[in-house]
């Protein structure tokens, strides 16, 4: 089992958002070529559309084999497909649309499902069902992109709330009282079984939980899920810009 932590900060939000479009395709490729299929799980909020909107533009163009990938979403909102508020909405206008990406390849999650539990349990059965496992059993994903909230939330496991301490689900619908809503999101068992994670987190409002997440006091880190990412056998790159990262 290794291990490894990257963390790079760059001077732009655009030049973090390069760094990670790079990093993507990089494991796309790398994964196709020693595995022939590839296994990625996106993430929602506003920080990836320009990453989504790179790699939409590199489309074909630089043999990126798209057609031999599978997507997955990390977490989703209370909402259908086709609301603006939904995280697949938002990845299928800033990407989807312009990728050669077989439709079968891509994995929504069924947000507005009347059982939201019941849609938790049937997605993880999806990802258990097409995810190739690792040693250990579990679905081993070749990359997980993560966002991070102000409040160290990342995917949708939100401080205090039930999913954070997950050990056995690997999807679940979590309440989150500080929304008012539900949301179906990954588990830290399934993203820490990932062979790379990439943490994408610009602009200075994200600069306190950033130096949380760093911090060296244990009892301060444990206020900030995010700090729970720790692959058991992986890569783990934390990307900032300067922003962010001004507090550290
Ligand atoms: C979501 C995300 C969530 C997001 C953070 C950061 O559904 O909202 O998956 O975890 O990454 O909330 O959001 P921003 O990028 O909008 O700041």
């Amino acid at each position: 089992m290794a291990t490894s932590l990257k963390k790079c900060v760059e001077q732009t939000a655009d030049q973090a958002t390069d760094l990670v479009a790079n990093l993507v395709k990089s494991i796309i490729c790398d994964a196709v070529a020693q595995r022939g299929r590839c296994y990625i799980a996106l993430a929602g909020g506003t920080t990836p559309h320009a990453l989504y909107q790179r790699l939409a533009a590199c489309g074909t163009g630089d043999d990126v084999p798209w057609m031999d990938v599978d997507i997955f979403f990390g977490d989703e909102r209370d909402v259908p497909l086709d609301h603006v508020e939904s995280n697949y909405n938002m990845v299928q206008r800033t990407m989807l649309d312009h990728l050669p990406l077989e439709p079968g390849h891509v994995h929504p999650m069924r947000g507005d499902a009347d059982d939201l539990d019941a849609a938790a349990t049937e997605y993880e059965q999806t990802v258990r069902d097409l995810v190739p496992h690792g040693t250990d059993g579990m679905p081993r994903f070749d990359l997980i992109l993560l966002g991070m909230g102000g409040d160290g939330h990342t995917a949708s496991l939100f401080p205090n709330t039930p999913a954070v301490e997950e050990t056995k689900k690997l999807v679940t619908a979590n309440t989150v009282p500080v929304l008012g809503r539900r949301r179906l999101t990954f588990t830290f068992p399934l993203i820490n079984a990932a062979r790379n994670i990439i943490l994408l987190v610009t602009g200075d409002d994200k600069a306190e939980a950033v130096a949380g997440l760093l911090s060296t006091d244990q009892a301060v880190r444990s206020r900030y899920p995010a700090a729970k990412l720790q692959p058991t056998d992986g890569m783990l790159a934390m990307v900032f810009d300067v922003a962010a990262s001004r507090r550290t």
